[in-house]
């Protein structure tokens, strides 16, 4: 998915079809064009802070790992031994020792992948070729992505030229909370039910009370079929101030400078990497979706305070999670029925609310772009 502009495009005007939900074959599809294609979201900066320290990613049936090299860079790297095929690295994250060890023949790997030693192997064996495989890795703003496609993609930076985080500070942050939950719904319902607020108003009753629940999703600033939505304006209502249960602030330690501190949120809305980021001057807030199967899907939520606040001082991480995961379990339950919905052979799309369900329109023409179906 790209960012184009096309004043003669004509949007998709109603919803994804009943195979789109249920077929094995579309999801495998979808992992080919879109999710081995695309940047996703790993983790912050500040979980690999040193050299060894990395995070596992699995993600469209590869099993990759990030790693902090002794010369301080990132590496992505396939998490399979290149002798027999071990896996490597079981655990989700940590450090990795001395080396990267294969605990079946004993073959060790540096932090960057080179081949360091194959045990009693004949004396003419040359360890060059045999270093791990790599994918991309790339960081934009403290947070860190991966890429499986074959040639590296643009760099985020240049698939989001304005959106503009800077005030945050974000890889200033830490992570203070991180949830995973798994949702019975196909990874799409679950996007499009993140980018609209048409269902806020009858769903969401505690947001209502922060937030303007009417909002259209429509942005000023980006085209109709724009891979990404970035707004500086979030519309928390008057004398609300962040994401939480009453507006207020949650972290006494801001985000960002100190002696100015951000003005406002940030919203991200980026299709085709399935990543959602909200940023408030207390905490940012990061919504990812992964697919299991074709009616599962991963949720991740991901909630960063600045790297200074001290827990049960300056925060407290139920105070600033509370309102996302009262919202997180109500989308869910939405999700689920809208999957079991659709399990009937009679289901039909119906019509895209114009106004309110803009998002869902966006990113079903680049979904249909990604696949071919266009
Ligand atoms: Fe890893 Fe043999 S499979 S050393
Ligand atoms: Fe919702």
């Amino acid at each position: 998915m790209t960012v184009q502009d096309s004043p003669t495009i004509e949007m998709p005007t109603s919803g994804f079809r009943r195979e789109d939900f249920v077929s094995p074959d579309i999801l495998e599809e979808e992992m080919e064009r879109i999710f081995r294609k695309n940047w996703m979201y790993v983790a912050h900066t500040s979980q690999l802070a040193k050299p060894g320290d990395f995070v596992r990613h699995d993600l469209a049936g590869e099993s990759v790992i990030v790693v902090r090299t002794r010369s301080g860079e990132l590496r992505a790297l396939y998490n399979f031994c290149t002798h027999r095929g071990a896996q490597l690295l079981e655990e989700t994250s940590g450090s990795c020792g001395r080396a990267i060890t294969c605990t079946y023949h004993g073959w060790t790997f540096d932090y960057d992948g080179e081949l360091r030693s194959a045990p009693r192997m004949q004396p003419d064996f040359d360890k060059t070729p045999h270093g791990l495989k790599h994918a991309w890795v790339d960081t934009w703003n403290g947070l860190v992505f991966v890429s499986l496609a074959d040639e590296r993609p643009p760099s985020v930076a240049e698939r989001l030229p304005d959106a503009d985080f800077g005030e945050h500070q974000l890889e200033r942050a830490k992570v203070a909370v991180e949830y995973r939950t798994v949702i019975e719904a196909n990874w799409k319902i679950v996007w499009e039910n993140g980018g609209e607020c048409y269902h806020c108003a009858i769903n969401h009753p505690e947001l209502g009370r922060v937030m303007s629940v009417t909002r259209t999703g429509a942005s000023e600033s980006h085209s109709l079929v724009a891979d990404y939505r970035f707004d500086r304006k979030f519309p928390l209502l008057e004398g609300m101030h962040t994401l939480t249960m009453d507006g207020q602030f949650r972290s006494k330690r801001l985000l960002g400078d100190p002696d100015s501190p951000p003005e406002g949120m940030r919203f991200l809305n980026w299709h085709s990497s399935i990543f959602e980021l909200t940023a408030a001057a207390d905490h940012a807030h990061i919504q990812t979706f992964k697919p299991l199967s074709t009616t599962r899907t991963e949720v991740r939520l991901v909630l960063m305070v600045h790297a200074d606040a001290v827990e049960n001082e300056d925060y407290d991480a139920e105070g600033i999670f509370e309102l996302h995961r009262i919202a997180r379990g109500q989308d869910s339950g939405l999700c689920e029925k809208t999957q079991r919905g659709i399990g009937s052979r009679h289901y039909q799309p119906g019509p895209y609310n114009t106004v309110y369900e803009y998002s869902s329109q966006q990113f079903r023409h680049l979904y249909q772009q990604a696949m071919g179906q266009l």
